[in-house]
């Protein structure tokens, strides 16, 4: 199991979002954030779920949760859709990790996006055909998703499918991911998913349930 270092956006100043914003446009990250301790509230991380890329929490048979979660955040939503709804849980873990130092994995993630790269990844969902509904989740990463994301995406037929998006994130928001994702899931419905801040967990978690009954699919 690899270890992380938990900074990234991680309680990142005001100052440090508008280096960062900047650097998306060309320059280059320019302050190192501190740490937060929600990324550490998580249990179903990079890390934690690392050594088994095709776990199965699974028994609806019907519904998959597939999320990519560098720091953890994204992964403690995937750990409570998992929990309340018994889908199959799949999580996605890059060939080549990505840097466990935050100013190597911004600037790595960032080369990545602007070069297209599609990062190869562990293992897969067990039995895509027979999956109806997909919790797909994602942190936002210089305003999108990362690349890894992509891939998976690329790699599968979503016809028929419907897709729930939730991310985490410092500021952006979805960052328009949903409307990606809308375009790249060819054949897909995409649901109305859920976007949490960073400095609102780890109490944010407990929105899932209530989103999960609210949602039509
Ligand atoms: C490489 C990288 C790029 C990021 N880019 C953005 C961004 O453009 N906008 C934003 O609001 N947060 C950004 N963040 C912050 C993450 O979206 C945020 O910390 C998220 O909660 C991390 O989720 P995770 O713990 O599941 O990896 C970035 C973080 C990293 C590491």
């Amino acid at each position: 199991m690899r270890k992380i270092d938990r900074r990234g956006f991680l309680g990142l100043s005001g100052a440090g979002v508008a280096a960062l914003l900047f650097a998306a446009c060309g320059g280059t990250p320019q302050e190192e954030p501190a740490a937060h301790d929600a990324a550490e509230t998580s249990a179903v991380g990079a890390n934690a779920a690392a050594e088994d890329t095709t776990a199965t929490a699974a028994t609806d048979g019907s519904a998959a949760v597939v999320w990519f979660s560098w720091s953890g955040n994204t992964a403690g939503i995937a750990e409570r859709i998992v929990g309340a709804t018994g889908a199959r849980a799949f999580e996605i873990v890059p060939e080549e990790p990505y840097p466990e130092v935050y100013d190597d994995c911004t600037d790595v993630a960032l080369q990545e996006q602007r070069d297209g790269v599609m990062p190869a990844y562990r293992g897969d969902v067990d039995g895509w055909d027979g999956v109806s509904v997909v919790y797909l989740g994602y942190p936002i990463w210089w305003m999108d998703m990362p690349q890894v994301i992509k891939s998976f995406i690329d790699d599968h037929d979503w016809a028929g499918k419907t897709v729930v998006p939730f991310s985490t994130y410092y500021s952006s928001g979805w960052a328009g991911t949903p409307d990606k994702i809308a375009d790249t899931c060819t054949g897909a419905t995409v649901a109305d998913g859920l976007s949490l801040g960073q400095n609102d967990l780890p109490s944010a978690y407990d929105q899932v349930e209530g989103w999960l009954e609210g949602l039509v699919l």
